[in-house]
Protein backbone atom coordinates (compact mmCIF):
# COMPACT_ATOMS: atom_id res chain seq x y z
CA UNK A 1 0.00 0.00 0.00
CA UNK A 2 2.83 2.05 0.85
CA UNK A 3 4.75 1.95 -2.25
CA UNK A 4 1.92 2.03 -4.24
CA UNK A 5 0.64 5.70 -2.93
CA UNK A 6 4.52 6.22 -3.47
CA UNK A 7 4.79 5.91 -6.97
CA UNK A 8 1.00 7.64 -7.81
CA UNK A 9 1.39 10.70 -5.90
CA UNK A 10 5.21 11.29 -6.41
CA UNK A 11 4.99 11.77 -9.95
CA UNK A 12 3.24 15.04 -9.22
CA UNK A 13 3.43 17.97 -7.04
CA UNK A 14 1.59 18.37 -3.91
CA UNK A 15 -0.94 21.00 -4.92
CA UNK A 16 -1.46 19.38 -7.90
CA UNK A 17 -2.05 15.92 -5.98
CA UNK A 18 -4.88 18.28 -3.83
CA UNK A 19 -6.37 20.00 -7.22
CA UNK A 20 -6.34 15.95 -7.85
CA UNK A 21 -8.35 15.03 -4.93
CA UNK A 22 -10.53 17.64 -4.75
CA UNK A 23 -11.57 16.91 -8.54
CA UNK A 24 -12.17 12.99 -6.89
CA UNK A 25 -14.45 14.84 -4.27
CA UNK A 26 -16.17 16.62 -6.55
CA UNK A 27 -16.95 14.02 -9.40
CA UNK A 28 -17.65 11.10 -6.66
CA UNK A 29 -19.88 12.82 -3.66
CA UNK A 30 -20.32 16.86 -4.18
CA UNK A 31 -21.72 16.85 -7.74
CA UNK A 32 -24.04 13.76 -7.68
CA UNK A 33 -25.10 15.05 -4.64
CA UNK A 34 -25.66 18.26 -6.13
CA UNK A 35 -27.62 17.20 -9.14
CA UNK A 36 -29.52 14.38 -7.87
CA UNK A 37 -30.59 15.22 -4.10
CA UNK A 38 -30.37 19.20 -4.06
CA UNK A 39 -33.73 20.67 -5.23
CA UNK A 40 -34.15 22.58 -7.92
CA UNK A 41 -35.60 25.18 -6.36
CA UNK A 42 -32.49 25.77 -4.04
CA UNK A 43 -29.72 24.77 -6.78
CA UNK A 44 -27.07 27.31 -7.99
CA UNK A 45 -24.31 27.04 -10.68
CA UNK A 46 -21.58 29.77 -11.65
CA UNK A 47 -19.94 29.69 -14.60
CA UNK A 48 -17.48 32.71 -15.58
CA UNK A 49 -19.07 34.97 -12.29
CA UNK A 50 -22.14 34.77 -14.15
CA UNK A 51 -25.09 33.11 -11.61
CA UNK A 52 -27.35 30.97 -12.94
CA UNK A 53 -30.22 29.47 -10.65
CA UNK A 54 -33.00 26.14 -10.93
CA UNK A 55 -33.20 24.11 -14.73
CA UNK A 56 -30.58 26.12 -16.02
CA UNK A 57 -28.18 25.09 -12.90
CA UNK A 58 -29.24 21.85 -12.97
CA UNK A 59 -28.12 21.35 -16.47
CA UNK A 60 -25.49 23.34 -16.19
CA UNK A 61 -24.02 20.45 -13.18
CA UNK A 62 -23.74 18.52 -16.38
CA UNK A 63 -20.50 19.83 -17.90
CA UNK A 64 -19.44 20.61 -14.40
CA UNK A 65 -19.28 17.18 -13.81
CA UNK A 66 -17.57 16.61 -16.95
CA UNK A 67 -14.87 19.04 -15.85
CA UNK A 68 -14.18 17.42 -12.98
CA UNK A 69 -14.21 14.18 -14.01
CA UNK A 70 -11.95 14.93 -16.43
CA UNK A 71 -9.86 16.91 -14.01
CA UNK A 72 -9.41 13.47 -11.63
CA UNK A 73 -8.59 11.39 -15.04
CA UNK A 74 -6.20 13.53 -16.64
CA UNK A 75 -4.35 14.42 -13.10
CA UNK A 76 -3.90 10.74 -12.14
CA UNK A 77 -2.91 9.37 -15.65
CA UNK A 78 -0.87 13.25 -16.35
CA UNK A 79 -2.44 13.10 -19.40
CA UNK A 80 -1.25 15.20 -22.24
CA UNK A 81 -4.67 16.93 -23.05
CA UNK A 82 -4.64 18.54 -19.68
CA UNK A 83 -2.60 21.16 -21.35
CA UNK A 84 -3.90 23.92 -21.25
CA UNK A 85 -7.38 22.99 -20.91
CA UNK A 86 -6.66 22.60 -16.89
CA UNK A 87 -5.21 26.05 -16.82
CA UNK A 88 -7.82 27.39 -19.14
CA UNK A 89 -10.34 25.84 -16.65
CA UNK A 90 -8.43 27.48 -13.68
CA UNK A 91 -8.43 30.81 -14.82
CA UNK A 92 -12.22 30.75 -15.58
CA UNK A 93 -12.16 30.15 -12.15
CA UNK A 94 -9.73 33.22 -11.32
CA UNK A 95 -12.01 35.46 -13.27
CA UNK A 96 -15.34 34.20 -12.06
CA UNK A 97 -13.89 35.30 -8.87
CA UNK A 98 -12.88 38.67 -9.75
CA UNK A 99 -16.44 39.46 -11.99
CA UNK A 100 -18.55 38.05 -9.10
CA UNK A 101 -18.58 40.74 -6.96
CA UNK A 102 -18.82 42.93 -9.75
CA UNK A 103 -22.21 41.27 -10.55
CA UNK A 104 -23.49 40.46 -7.69
CA UNK A 105 -22.82 43.65 -5.00
CA UNK A 106 -25.62 42.83 -2.75
CA UNK A 107 -23.77 39.08 -2.26
CA UNK A 108 -20.89 41.70 0.34
CA UNK A 109 -17.94 41.66 -1.88
CA UNK A 110 -16.48 44.36 -2.98
CA UNK A 111 -13.87 44.97 -5.98
CA UNK A 112 -10.68 44.20 -3.45
CA UNK A 113 -12.22 40.80 -2.29
CA UNK A 114 -12.58 39.47 -6.10
CA UNK A 115 -8.91 41.04 -6.61
CA UNK A 116 -7.85 38.93 -3.46
CA UNK A 117 -9.61 35.58 -4.52
CA UNK A 118 -9.12 36.42 -8.08
CA UNK A 119 -5.29 36.37 -7.45
CA UNK A 120 -5.56 33.32 -5.10
CA UNK A 121 -7.14 31.12 -8.57
CA UNK A 122 -4.02 32.51 -10.66
CA UNK A 123 -1.66 30.46 -8.45
CA UNK A 124 -3.28 26.74 -9.36
CA UNK A 125 -3.70 28.68 -12.98
CA UNK A 126 -0.14 29.93 -13.62
CA UNK A 127 1.16 26.70 -11.63
CA UNK A 128 -1.15 24.16 -14.53
CA UNK A 129 0.02 26.69 -17.36
CA UNK A 130 3.36 25.78 -16.70
CA UNK A 131 3.10 22.27 -15.94
CA UNK A 132 3.76 21.57 -19.52
CA UNK A 133 6.53 19.15 -19.22
CA UNK A 134 4.64 17.06 -16.21
CA UNK A 135 1.46 15.87 -18.34
CA UNK A 136 2.96 13.07 -20.87
CA UNK A 137 5.01 13.90 -23.57
CA UNK A 138 3.64 13.80 -26.90
CA UNK A 139 6.84 14.01 -28.65
CA UNK A 140 8.30 11.71 -26.34
CA UNK A 141 11.84 10.20 -26.81
CA UNK A 142 11.89 7.50 -29.76
CA UNK A 143 11.75 3.85 -29.18
CA UNK A 144 15.24 3.13 -30.32
CA UNK A 145 16.84 5.95 -28.05
CA UNK A 146 14.62 4.86 -24.69
CA UNK A 147 15.36 0.76 -25.07
CA UNK A 148 18.30 -0.31 -27.96
CA UNK A 149 18.40 -0.76 -31.57
CA UNK A 150 16.42 -4.04 -31.77
CA UNK A 151 13.39 -5.11 -30.64
CA UNK A 152 12.36 -9.06 -30.98
CA UNK A 153 8.36 -9.56 -32.23
CA UNK A 154 6.46 -12.24 -32.20
CA UNK A 155 3.37 -12.82 -34.58
CA UNK A 156 4.18 -10.04 -37.00
CA UNK A 157 3.60 -11.66 -40.07
CA UNK A 158 0.05 -10.11 -39.64
CA UNK A 159 -2.71 -8.24 -37.65
CA UNK A 160 -1.44 -6.28 -34.13
CA UNK A 161 2.19 -7.94 -34.66
CA UNK A 162 2.79 -6.35 -38.06
CA UNK A 163 1.50 -2.75 -36.94
CA UNK A 164 3.47 -2.71 -34.07
CA UNK A 165 7.07 -3.71 -36.52
CA UNK A 166 5.46 -0.52 -38.29
CA UNK A 167 5.16 1.63 -35.26
CA UNK A 168 8.71 0.64 -34.08
CA UNK A 169 10.22 1.02 -37.25
CA UNK A 170 8.96 4.33 -37.70
CA UNK A 171 10.91 4.90 -34.16
CA UNK A 172 14.33 3.93 -35.26
CA UNK A 173 13.94 0.24 -33.90
CA UNK A 174 15.42 -2.72 -36.45
CA UNK A 175 13.40 -5.81 -35.83
CA UNK A 176 13.50 -9.34 -35.22
CA UNK A 177 10.05 -10.67 -37.26
CA UNK A 178 8.93 -14.04 -35.58
CA UNK A 179 6.18 -16.35 -37.24
CA UNK A 180 5.20 -19.02 -39.40
CA UNK A 181 4.87 -17.23 -42.65
CA UNK A 182 8.03 -16.91 -44.07
CA UNK A 183 6.92 -14.87 -47.42
CA UNK A 184 4.72 -12.45 -44.88
CA UNK A 185 7.61 -11.33 -42.83
CA UNK A 186 9.88 -10.66 -45.20
CA UNK A 187 7.38 -8.82 -47.06
CA UNK A 188 7.35 -6.74 -44.73
CA UNK A 189 11.01 -6.74 -43.33
CA UNK A 190 11.85 -5.35 -46.87
CA UNK A 191 9.15 -2.57 -46.29
CA UNK A 192 10.54 -1.67 -43.41
CA UNK A 193 14.10 -1.57 -44.35
CA UNK A 194 12.92 0.70 -47.41
CA UNK A 195 10.81 3.14 -45.57
CA UNK A 196 12.76 3.68 -42.50
CA UNK A 197 16.01 3.03 -43.15
CA UNK A 198 16.22 -0.18 -40.22
CA UNK A 199 17.80 -3.55 -40.40
CA UNK A 200 15.61 -6.11 -39.77
CA UNK A 201 15.82 -10.59 -39.66
CA UNK A 202 13.12 -12.96 -39.95
CA UNK A 203 12.70 -16.16 -37.88
CA UNK A 204 10.02 -18.68 -39.38
CA UNK A 205 9.26 -20.37 -36.56
CA UNK A 206 5.77 -22.41 -34.83
CA UNK A 207 5.66 -20.99 -31.12
CA UNK A 208 3.00 -23.36 -30.62
CA UNK A 209 5.77 -25.79 -29.58
CA UNK A 210 8.69 -25.66 -27.41
CA UNK A 211 11.52 -26.31 -30.01
CA UNK A 212 10.32 -23.33 -31.94
CA UNK A 213 10.85 -21.10 -28.95
CA UNK A 214 14.13 -22.50 -28.33
CA UNK A 215 14.75 -21.97 -32.28
CA UNK A 216 13.81 -18.39 -32.10
CA UNK A 217 16.15 -17.83 -29.01
CA UNK A 218 18.58 -19.22 -30.97
CA UNK A 219 18.60 -16.92 -33.68
CA UNK A 220 19.03 -13.76 -31.47
CA UNK A 221 21.21 -15.10 -29.39
CA UNK A 222 23.82 -12.77 -31.02
CA UNK A 223 21.36 -9.38 -30.58
CA UNK A 224 20.60 -7.21 -27.59
CA UNK A 225 16.87 -7.20 -26.95
CA UNK A 226 15.66 -4.09 -26.12
CA UNK A 227 12.43 -4.56 -26.90
CA UNK A 228 10.38 -7.87 -26.27
CA UNK A 229 6.77 -7.71 -27.93
CA UNK A 230 5.05 -11.14 -26.71
CA UNK A 231 1.88 -10.69 -29.43
CA UNK A 232 1.83 -13.90 -31.10
CA UNK A 233 -1.57 -15.77 -29.89
CA UNK A 234 -4.32 -17.66 -31.49
CA UNK A 235 -7.89 -18.44 -29.82
CA UNK A 236 -10.36 -20.81 -31.36
CA UNK A 237 -14.38 -20.11 -30.93
CA UNK A 238 -16.70 -22.24 -29.83
CA UNK A 239 -17.87 -24.92 -27.10
CA UNK A 240 -14.95 -26.35 -25.02
CA UNK A 241 -15.83 -30.10 -25.66
CA UNK A 242 -15.64 -29.56 -28.95
CA UNK A 243 -12.30 -28.44 -29.61
CA UNK A 244 -9.85 -30.75 -30.56
CA UNK A 245 -7.28 -31.22 -27.72
CA UNK A 246 -3.70 -30.55 -29.49
CA UNK A 247 -5.62 -27.44 -30.72
CA UNK A 248 -6.23 -26.46 -27.14
CA UNK A 249 -2.84 -27.31 -25.92
CA UNK A 250 -0.70 -25.92 -28.38
CA UNK A 251 -2.92 -22.08 -27.75
CA UNK A 252 -2.19 -22.80 -24.00
CA UNK A 253 1.64 -23.21 -25.40
CA UNK A 254 1.56 -20.20 -27.96
CA UNK A 255 -0.30 -17.78 -25.54
CA UNK A 256 1.45 -18.43 -22.17
CA UNK A 257 4.33 -20.88 -22.22
CA UNK A 258 6.28 -18.99 -25.04
CA UNK A 259 5.91 -15.86 -23.55
CA UNK A 260 6.69 -16.81 -20.40
CA UNK A 261 10.13 -18.58 -22.33
CA UNK A 262 11.27 -15.63 -24.14
CA UNK A 263 10.74 -13.25 -21.39
CA UNK A 264 12.61 -15.13 -18.96
CA UNK A 265 15.38 -15.79 -21.42
CA UNK A 266 15.72 -12.40 -22.28
CA UNK A 267 14.50 -10.10 -19.49
CA UNK A 268 17.85 -10.39 -17.95
CA UNK A 269 19.85 -8.66 -20.79
CA UNK A 270 17.55 -5.64 -20.52
CA UNK A 271 17.91 -5.75 -16.22
CA UNK A 272 21.87 -5.77 -16.69
CA UNK A 273 21.47 -2.82 -19.15
CA UNK A 274 19.05 -1.04 -16.96
CA UNK A 275 16.72 -0.13 -19.63
CA UNK A 276 14.73 -2.55 -22.19
CA UNK A 277 10.76 -3.09 -22.47
CA UNK A 278 8.31 -6.12 -22.50
CA UNK A 279 4.70 -5.74 -24.13
CA UNK A 280 1.83 -8.97 -23.86
CA UNK A 281 -0.69 -8.61 -26.21
CA UNK A 282 -3.19 -9.85 -23.81
CA UNK A 283 -6.99 -9.29 -24.35
CA UNK A 284 -10.29 -7.59 -22.68
CA UNK A 285 -11.45 -10.97 -23.14
CA UNK A 286 -8.70 -11.71 -19.93
CA UNK A 287 -11.04 -9.94 -17.88
CA UNK A 288 -13.99 -11.52 -17.86
CA UNK A 289 -15.39 -15.05 -18.20
CA UNK A 290 -16.04 -15.70 -21.44
CA UNK A 291 -18.23 -18.71 -22.34
CA UNK A 292 -17.68 -20.29 -26.20
CA UNK A 293 -14.03 -18.94 -25.59
CA UNK A 294 -13.10 -19.98 -22.08
CA UNK A 295 -9.78 -21.07 -22.68
CA UNK A 296 -8.34 -18.00 -24.51
CA UNK A 297 -9.92 -16.14 -22.33
CA UNK A 298 -7.61 -18.36 -19.40
CA UNK A 299 -4.75 -17.38 -21.49
CA UNK A 300 -5.11 -13.98 -22.01
CA UNK A 301 -6.11 -13.35 -18.36
CA UNK A 302 -2.41 -15.59 -17.77
CA UNK A 303 -0.73 -12.68 -19.65
CA UNK A 304 -2.33 -9.65 -18.24
CA UNK A 305 -1.66 -10.79 -14.65
CA UNK A 306 2.06 -12.07 -16.12
CA UNK A 307 2.45 -8.96 -17.42
CA UNK A 308 0.99 -6.42 -14.53
CA UNK A 309 2.88 -8.54 -11.94
CA UNK A 310 6.50 -8.23 -13.95
CA UNK A 311 5.50 -4.30 -13.94
CA UNK A 312 5.38 -4.04 -10.06
CA UNK A 313 8.17 -6.18 -9.90
CA UNK A 314 10.69 -4.16 -12.58
CA UNK A 315 9.36 -0.95 -11.11
CA UNK A 316 12.65 1.07 -10.90
CA UNK A 317 15.05 -1.41 -12.81
CA UNK A 318 14.76 0.82 -16.21
CA UNK A 319 13.09 -1.55 -17.67
CA UNK A 320 9.05 -0.94 -18.47
CA UNK A 321 6.48 -4.09 -18.81
CA UNK A 322 2.64 -3.41 -20.29
CA UNK A 323 -0.24 -5.51 -20.60
CA UNK A 324 -2.11 -4.09 -23.89
CA UNK A 325 -5.43 -4.96 -23.54
CA UNK A 326 -7.16 -4.96 -26.95
CA UNK A 327 -10.88 -5.40 -28.01
CA UNK A 328 -12.33 -6.83 -30.73
CA UNK A 329 -9.12 -5.63 -33.44
CA UNK A 330 -9.25 -5.41 -37.37
CA UNK A 331 -7.08 -8.73 -38.19
CA UNK A 332 -6.78 -12.06 -39.12
CA UNK A 333 -7.61 -13.14 -36.06
CA UNK A 334 -11.31 -13.52 -36.55
CA UNK A 335 -10.98 -15.79 -39.50
CA UNK A 336 -8.49 -18.11 -37.92
CA UNK A 337 -10.60 -18.18 -34.31
CA UNK A 338 -13.38 -19.06 -36.64
CA UNK A 339 -15.63 -16.41 -35.68
CA UNK A 340 -18.78 -14.90 -37.70
CA UNK A 341 -16.80 -11.51 -38.22
CA UNK A 342 -17.71 -8.02 -36.55
CA UNK A 343 -16.22 -4.94 -35.92
CA UNK A 344 -13.11 -4.11 -34.80
CA UNK A 345 -10.72 -1.33 -34.18
CA UNK A 346 -7.78 -0.39 -36.58
CA UNK A 347 -4.73 -2.58 -35.67
CA UNK A 348 -2.39 0.61 -36.00
CA UNK A 349 -4.61 2.56 -33.26
CA UNK A 350 -4.16 -0.05 -30.94
CA UNK A 351 -0.40 -0.50 -31.12
CA UNK A 352 -0.59 3.28 -30.76
CA UNK A 353 -2.31 3.22 -27.33
CA UNK A 354 0.19 0.75 -26.00
CA UNK A 355 3.06 2.68 -27.41
CA UNK A 356 2.00 5.93 -25.89
CA UNK A 357 1.24 3.97 -22.35
CA UNK A 358 4.22 1.84 -22.05
CA UNK A 359 6.53 3.06 -19.49
CA UNK A 360 3.57 5.08 -17.80
CA UNK A 361 1.27 2.49 -16.25
CA UNK A 362 1.36 -1.43 -15.99
CA UNK A 363 -1.62 -2.07 -18.84
CA UNK A 364 -3.90 -0.58 -21.12
CA UNK A 365 -7.27 -1.23 -22.43
CA UNK A 366 -7.61 0.11 -26.22
CA UNK A 367 -10.49 1.41 -26.96
CA UNK A 368 -13.33 3.65 -24.85
CA UNK A 369 -16.32 1.18 -24.83
CA UNK A 370 -13.15 -1.53 -24.25
CA UNK A 371 -12.54 0.42 -21.15
CA UNK A 372 -15.50 1.21 -19.71
CA UNK A 373 -16.84 -2.26 -20.06
CA UNK A 374 -13.60 -3.77 -18.27
CA UNK A 375 -13.76 -1.21 -15.01
CA UNK A 376 -17.39 -0.97 -15.08
CA UNK A 377 -18.98 -4.15 -16.16
CA UNK A 378 -16.42 -6.33 -15.40
CA UNK A 379 -15.31 -4.64 -11.68
CA UNK A 380 -18.89 -4.44 -10.23
CA UNK A 381 -21.46 -6.74 -11.86
CA UNK A 382 -21.00 -10.20 -10.57
CA UNK A 383 -18.94 -13.16 -11.74
CA UNK A 384 -22.39 -15.21 -13.00
CA UNK A 385 -24.23 -12.17 -14.53
CA UNK A 386 -20.71 -11.75 -16.78
CA UNK A 387 -20.33 -15.31 -17.94
CA UNK A 388 -23.86 -15.26 -18.43
CA UNK A 389 -24.22 -11.95 -20.24
CA UNK A 390 -20.97 -12.98 -22.23
CA UNK A 391 -22.17 -16.20 -23.53
CA UNK A 392 -25.32 -14.63 -25.11
CA UNK A 393 -23.17 -12.43 -26.81
CA UNK A 394 -20.88 -14.99 -27.85
CA UNK A 395 -23.46 -16.79 -29.11
CA UNK A 396 -23.62 -14.25 -31.75
CA UNK A 397 -20.16 -14.56 -32.98
CA UNK A 398 -20.13 -18.33 -33.12
CA UNK A 399 -21.12 -20.56 -35.79
CA UNK A 400 -24.09 -22.46 -35.40
CA UNK A 401 -21.83 -25.90 -35.30
CA UNK A 402 -19.65 -24.81 -32.54
CA UNK A 403 -22.17 -23.15 -30.26
N1 LIG B 1 -7.89 -9.27 -33.07
C1 LIG B 1 -8.49 -9.19 -31.92
O1 LIG B 1 -9.72 -8.97 -31.86
C2 LIG B 1 -7.71 -9.31 -30.65
C3 LIG B 1 -8.29 -8.83 -29.46
C4 LIG B 1 -7.59 -8.95 -28.28
C5 LIG B 1 -6.32 -9.51 -28.29
N2 LIG B 1 -5.79 -9.97 -29.43
C6 LIG B 1 -4.45 -10.59 -29.37
O2 LIG B 1 -3.60 -9.92 -30.26
C7 LIG B 1 -2.52 -10.77 -30.65
C8 LIG B 1 -2.32 -10.64 -32.14
O3 LIG B 1 -3.48 -11.08 -32.77
P1 LIG B 1 -4.04 -10.39 -34.08
O4 LIG B 1 -5.34 -9.83 -33.78
O5 LIG B 1 -3.02 -9.55 -34.72
O6 LIG B 1 -4.30 -11.72 -34.94
P2 LIG B 1 -3.69 -12.22 -36.31
O7 LIG B 1 -3.84 -11.22 -37.38
O8 LIG B 1 -4.29 -13.58 -36.53
O9 LIG B 1 -2.15 -12.39 -35.99
C9 LIG B 1 -1.67 -13.44 -35.19
C10 LIG B 1 -0.18 -13.53 -35.37
O10 LIG B 1 0.29 -14.62 -34.57
C11 LIG B 1 1.06 -15.49 -35.39
N3 LIG B 1 0.94 -16.87 -34.97
C12 LIG B 1 -0.19 -17.60 -34.86
N4 LIG B 1 0.12 -18.86 -34.52
C13 LIG B 1 1.47 -18.92 -34.42
C14 LIG B 1 2.37 -19.95 -34.11
N5 LIG B 1 1.96 -21.18 -33.85
N6 LIG B 1 3.68 -19.67 -34.11
C15 LIG B 1 4.13 -18.41 -34.41
N7 LIG B 1 3.31 -17.41 -34.69
C16 LIG B 1 2.00 -17.67 -34.71
C17 LIG B 1 0.47 -15.30 -36.77
O11 LIG B 1 1.43 -15.62 -37.78
P3 LIG B 1 1.50 -16.96 -38.64
O12 LIG B 1 0.12 -17.40 -38.90
O13 LIG B 1 2.27 -16.54 -39.82
O14 LIG B 1 2.26 -17.92 -37.78
C18 LIG B 1 0.19 -13.82 -36.79
O15 LIG B 1 1.34 -13.13 -37.13
C19 LIG B 1 -2.92 -12.16 -30.16
O16 LIG B 1 -2.17 -12.48 -29.01
C20 LIG B 1 -4.38 -12.03 -29.81
O17 LIG B 1 -4.74 -12.91 -28.78
C21 LIG B 1 -6.44 -9.87 -30.62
Amino acid sequence: MGSWIRHHFSRRPGWMNALMLFCAFMTVIYVPWDFFVKPIAADEEVWFGVRFYGVWAKALEIPHWFVYAAGMVGFWRLHSWMWPWAAVYAGQVAVSMLVWPLLYPEAGGSLVTGLVAGAVFMLPTLGLWNARALFRDTKRKPMSERYGKWALITGASAGIGAEFARALAREGVSCVLAARREDRLKELGEELARDHDVEFRTVPVDLATATGVELLLSQVADLEIGMLVNNAGVGYSGRFDKQDRDRLAQMVQLNCAAPVALTAELLPGMRERGRGAVIFTGSVAGSQPLPLHALYSATKSFDNLLAEGLWGELRGTGVDVLALLPGSTESEFMQVAGEIPHAGEPADQVVQVALDALGHQPSVISGWFNWLRANAAFRIMPRSWLALIAKDVMEKQTPEDMR
